[in-house]
């Protein structure tokens, strides 16, 4: 049995897709949800399914609070589901292909510092893009520049406000993340 940690800024539909997907698996599971917002809606989802939840501030990211908690946990896989700030240097290091992260975009399109959530949906909107997609990659010192493991390309042609393109985002991300994470699991 794999030990996952999810970490997640915000809304955690992608953390509850992950959860209910390993909820009676017998080979991962969610042992906790790392939140840096303490008023994330993920942290609801993780209460109401019975997943312990950590919740900390930027300075217990940068200073080793964090990296503390999760060596007591020793995850075989920590995944970042909609986390907003830049992951430490020393977990990454730590954990080397260890932490995956889920990109509403096509990498290296729309990415890097401040592309993030809606904004990237904008950028896509305002540039007339005929498709977009999701990535998932692993995680190194640099945003979203780690290598990729999966990507899935969707038309958007027929979309017009940037909240259409990442309702089409999210249903990719719903549909993928949590095999991606199930075939990583087990290689
Ligand atoms: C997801 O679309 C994810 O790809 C994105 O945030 C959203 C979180 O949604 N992540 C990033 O932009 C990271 N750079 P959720 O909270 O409903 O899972």
């Amino acid at each position: 049995m794999k030990n996952i940690v999810i970490f997640a800024s915000g809304s955690g539909s992608n953390a509850e897709k992950i959860i209910l997907h390993f909820k009676d698996s017998s080979q991962g599971n969610v042992v906790a949800v790392f939140s840096n917002n303490l008023h994330a809606k993920v942290l609801d989802i993780a209460n109401n399914n019975n997943v312990p939840s950590v919740v900390f501030n930027k300075t217990e990211l940068s200073d080793g609070t964090v990296f503390n908690e999760i060596n007591k946990i020793k995850p075989d896989l920590i995944v970042l589901a909609g986390f907003l700030l830049k992951f430490p240097d020393d977990i990454i290091l730590h954990y080397p292909n260890k932490i995956i992260n889920i990109h509403p975009a096509l990498l290296p399109k729309y990415g890097g510092k401040g592309m993030y959530g809606m904004n990237v949906h904008r950028a896509i909107l305002e540039n007339n893009e005929k498709e977009t997609g999701i990535s998932i990659h692993y995680v190194n010192e640099h945003y979203d520049e780690g290598g990729i493991i999966f990507q899935q390309l969707v038309n958007i042609e027929d979309c017009t406000t940037p909240e259409e393109i990442a309702e089409k985002v999210h249903q990719l991300e719903h549909q993928h993340f949590s095999a991606v994470i199930e075939k990583l699991i087990n290689s």
